[in-house]
C-alpha cells in the first residue's frame, strides 16, 4: 500500500521501486516506530484533534502489531516502502478509518528523525555499558599488575621499563574518553522533533512538551527545518564509534605483537584463536585482526554519512535516508568487537618473566644511568653523552649495563662508583617514576583510586 497515490496517474517503474525502498533495513526501527506512534496518537487524542475513541483503537491496534511482530505472528512486507509505511497500512488494515488519522499533523519526516534519535539514544546506552565492563576488566588486571615490569615503547623500540598495569590504564584513559565522549553525544541526540511536519511544523495544536516527556526526551527540537534535516547526531555517533575502534584496533595490533613468538609476553585464549588449514602448528590472533580490519569499515560509514550529508539544501533529502546503513552497520560492529575484545582480555595469560627480561634487555635503563650521573652534578646534555658511551661499551661486549664491571665503566667517566648499580637495577628504574600519572607502585595506586572512583560514580 502507498500513503501517496492521490497525485499519481502512473506506476512507479519496478527497479525505482525497489532502489528507494528501504525497509530492508530500517525494519530494524519497527520498536521505535510504533512507540512513536503510540504517543502520538495519545496526543492527539488528548489535544481533541481526534477522538478519544480513535486514540484508543489506534494505539490498542499499535500495541498488538507491535506484540505480534515481535512474536513473529506479523512478518514484515519486505515490498513495502519503508518501516513507517508498513506499521501505517498495517494499522489501517487492521482497523480502517481510526488509522487514516494517525498522521494527522505529522509527516514521515519528523517521524523518522524521531525514531533515528530513539535508536541511537538506545546504542549509546548499549555501547556504554559494555565500556564499562571493558574499563572493569582493565582495572582488574591493573590491580593484580602493579609490579609486573615489562618494556614501554618508542617506536616499537624498547625505550624504558614501565609496568604491566601502567599500559592497561593507558587503555583504561582512552576508553574512558570513548564513554564520555558518547555520553556528551547523548546530549545532542536527546531532542524530540515530533511537531516539525515535514519542514514547516504544522497547525494543529500538537502538544509538543507531552510528546517529549512520554518519550524520555530531555528537550524538544527548537527549528522544525534544523529538525527534520539534522543528522549531525548521526555523524557524531558514528565518530565516536570510529574513536572506539581506532583504540580497541591499537591494543588488538599489540596483543597480536604481544603473542609472537618473539616478543612472546601473552597467550591469547584458544577460545578467542584459530588455527590453520595447512600448518598444524599455528594459533592464529584472528579476533584481534578482525577488529582491526573493521576499523576501516566503521570509517568508512563515518566518511559515508559526512559525504552524503555535504552541501544538502534544507530541509529533508532523499539522500538522508542513507543514514541508516551507516550508523546501523557500525553500531552492529562496534557492539560485536566490544563484545569479543572484552572476552579476549579476560582470558589472556601474561608470561611475567618474559615481560621483565625483554625490559631488561634493549638498554631500557641508560636514561637512568644519565640521570645517576646528573645527580652526580653533570649537565644532562653531558651525562646523555656519557650514558650512550656506556651504551656502544656494553653493546661491543654484549652484556646490559649492569654487567659491565666498575672498572670498565670508569674508564668511559671516572665519576661512576658503585652506587651506580643500584640506580640502574630495572626495579628502581620503575620506581623512581613516581610522578603522578607514571608506573610507580605509589602512582599506580594512586591512578587505580581514581579510576574506582570514576567507576563507582556511574553506578550510582
Ligand atoms: N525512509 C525515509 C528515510 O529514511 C523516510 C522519510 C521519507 N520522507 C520522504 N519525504 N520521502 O529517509
Amino acid at each position: 500500500m502507498k500513503l501517496w497515490g492521490g497525485r499519481f496517474s502512473g506506476e512507479i517503474d519496478e527497479h525505482a521501486n525497489a532502489f528507494h525502498s528501504s525497509i530492508g533495513f530500517d525494519k530494524k526501527l519497527y520498536k521505535h516506530d510504533i512507540k512513536g506512534s503510540i504517543a502520538y496518537a495519545q496526543m492527539l487524542g488528548k489535544q481533541g484533534i481526534i477522538s478519544n475513541e480513535d486514540a484508543k483503537a489506534i494505539i490498542k491496534s499499535l500495541e498488538q502489531i507491535l506484540e505480534d511482530i515481535e512474536k513473529g505472528v506479523l512478518k514484515i512486507d519486505e515490498t513495502a516502502e519503508d518501516i513507517h509505511t508498513f506499521v501505517e497500512a498495517e494499522l489501517i488494515s487492521r482497523i480502517g478509518e481510526a488509522g487514516k488519522r494517525l498522521h494527522t499533523g505529522r509527516s514521515r519526516n519528523d517521524q523518522v528523525a524521531l525514531d533515528m534519535r530513539m535508536y541511537v539514544k538506545e546504542e549509546i546506552d548499549n555501547l556504554c555499558s559494555q565500556l564499562v565492563q571493558l574499563l572493569r576488566a582493565f582495572l582488574d588486571t591493573a590491580k593484580s599488575h602493579t609490579s609486573t615490569i615489562m618494556p614501554g615503547f618508542t617506536h616499537l623500540q624498547k625505550a624504558q621499563p614501565i609496568t604491566l598495569a601502567h599500559h592497561v590504564l593507558a587503555y583504561f584513559q582512552m576508553f574512558k574518553r570513548d564513554y564520555l565522549r558518547l555520553q556528551d553525544c547523548r546530549k545532542r541526540t536527546d531532542e524530540m522533533p515530533l511537531g516539525s511536519g515535514a519542514l514547516a511544523s504544522t497547525s494543529y495544536p500538537l502538544d509538543r512538551e507531552f510528546l517529549r516527556e512520554k518519550l524520555g526526551f530531555a528537550v524538544i527540537t527548537e527549528n522544525s527545518l534544523d529538525a527534520v534535516s539534522d543528522r549531525d547526531f548521526c555523524i557524531e555517533f558514528i565518530s565516536c564509534m570510529s574513536m572506539i575502534m581506532m583504540h580497541l584496533s591499537r591494543f588488538c595490533e599489540e596483543l597480536i605483537i604481544w603473542s609472537t613468538d618473539a616478543f612472546n609476553f601473552i597467550s591469547i585464549s584458544d577460545a578467542y584463536a584459530t588455527g590453520s588449514s595447512i600448518m598444524p602448528q599455528k594459533k592464529n590472533p584472528d579476533m584481534a585482526e578482525l577488529i582491526k580490519g573493521k576499523t576501516g569499515r566503521v570509517y568508512g560509514s563515518l566518511i559515508g554519512i559526512l559525504s552524503m550529508m555535504k552541501s544538502l539544501p534544507l530541509a529533508y533529502n532523499k539522500d538522508m535516508q542513507e543514514d541508516k546503513e551507516a550508523v546501523f552497520d557500525s553500531a552492529g560492529t562496534v557492539r560485536a568487537s566490544l563484545q569479543v575484545f572484552c572476552g579476549m582480555f579476560e582470558s589472556l595469560q601474561y608470561n611475567i618473566e618474559n615481560m621483565k627480561n625483554s625490559a631488561l634487555g634493549g638498554y631500557t635503563n641508560a636514561t637512568d644511568a644519565a640521570d645517576w650521573l646528573v645527580k652526580k652534578g653533570l649537565a644532562f646534555r653531558e651525562a646523555h653523552e656519557v650514558s650512550g658511551r656506556l651504551v656502544l661499551l656494553a653493546i661491543e661486549k654484549k652484556v646490559r649495563l649492569e654487567e659491565l664491571s666498575l672498572e670498565e665503566i670508569k674508564k668511559v667517566s671516572q665519576i661512576f662508583d658503585d652506587t651506580f648499580y643500584d640506580a640502574i637495577s630495572i626495579e628502581r628504574c620503575v620506581e623512581v617514576r613516581s610522578l603522578e600519572g607514571g608506573p610507580s607502585k605509589g602512582a599506580l595506586e594512586k591512578a587505580i583510586k581514581n579510576a574506582e572512583v570514576f567507576l563507582s560514580k556511574l553506578s550510582q
